[in-house]
């Protein structure tokens, strides 16, 4: 299938197409070793080897996008009271995107976007219980009695429930937590603590299972490598 050359390097998380454009026309893309510098060059990225800087960029069918989730955007497929995030990746991924578990518009950090039902269906699944580890800031020093109670008594968040303990509370400072959880409720954290009489001030999520931030800068995604996709798959109990 011949794909255009600015739309596979948005496609495999380069940037937005002007991004990718501008690449192009700097003499940075080459295809099978030739540098090409028209953005609609058609090519078979399944034949094809496209390298930018460099490097290899290699096709995968399925996307999977590894953001740091800015504040100010929602993780809804539209725009509701703040734009989508699905605003940020390339526009032609956005029909097919699923939106990994939510996170609030002002809390930022690790979002993973994919194409692959099944995959975001058992990672939000909550008998897998995948960890979830945030770094949230509070707006008065966190207590030692309080976060052993949080911790060895948890708190029950919605009437008739159980309780819910995170899987580890340490403070990094005095007002900043690090919380790992393993389920996904909905403001599951600032809950947790405004519960003992903390508001959360800020709100980071630094890792999903074993994805993290890594070099990404707020707003800033790539794409997992394929053995990234292939140990997500493992985590979950996928064959493929
Ligand atoms: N818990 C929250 O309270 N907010 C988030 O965005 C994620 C977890």
């Amino acid at each position: 299938m011949k794909m255009r050359l600015d739309r596979f390097l948005s496609e495999m998380g380069v940037g937005t197409r002007k991004h990718c454009k501008k690449a192009i026309r700097s003499e940075k893309v080459l295809i099978d070793g030739n540098i090409i510098t028209d953005e609609g060059f058609l090519f078979d990225p399944e034949k094809n080897k496209v390298t930018l800087d460099g490097k290899l960029l290699t096709y995968q069918r399925e996307f999977y996008i590894l953001m740091n989730k800015p504040q100010g955007y929602m993780c809804s497929t539209i725009d509701e009271l703040y734009p989508s995030v699905l605003n940020l990746i390339d526009p032609s991924l956005k029909k097919r995107a699923r939106i990994v578990g939510r996170l609030d518009a002002d809390t930022t950090g690790v979002l993973l976007i994919t194409d692959n039902g099944k995959l975001n269906n058992r990672l939000i699944h909550p008998n897998l219980g995948i960890e979830k580890e945030y770094v949230a800031e509070l707006n008065h020093p966190l207590g030692e009695k309080d976060r052993l109670k949080l911790l060895l008594e948890g708190v029950v968040l919605d009437e008739g429930e159980e309780a819910i303990k995170p899987a580890s509370l340490t403070l990094l400072s005095p007002l900043e937590a690090d919380i790992i959880v393993k389920e996904g409720k909905y403001h599951e954290i600032k809950r947790m603590f405004h519960r003992f009489g903390y508001d959360v001030m800020s709100l980071r999520r630094i890792r999903l299972g074993f994805l993290v931030l890594g070099d990404l800068k707020e707003g800033e995604m790539r794409n997992l490598s394929p053995e990234e996709v292939l140990n997500l798959k493992k985590l979950v109990g996928m064959e493929s």
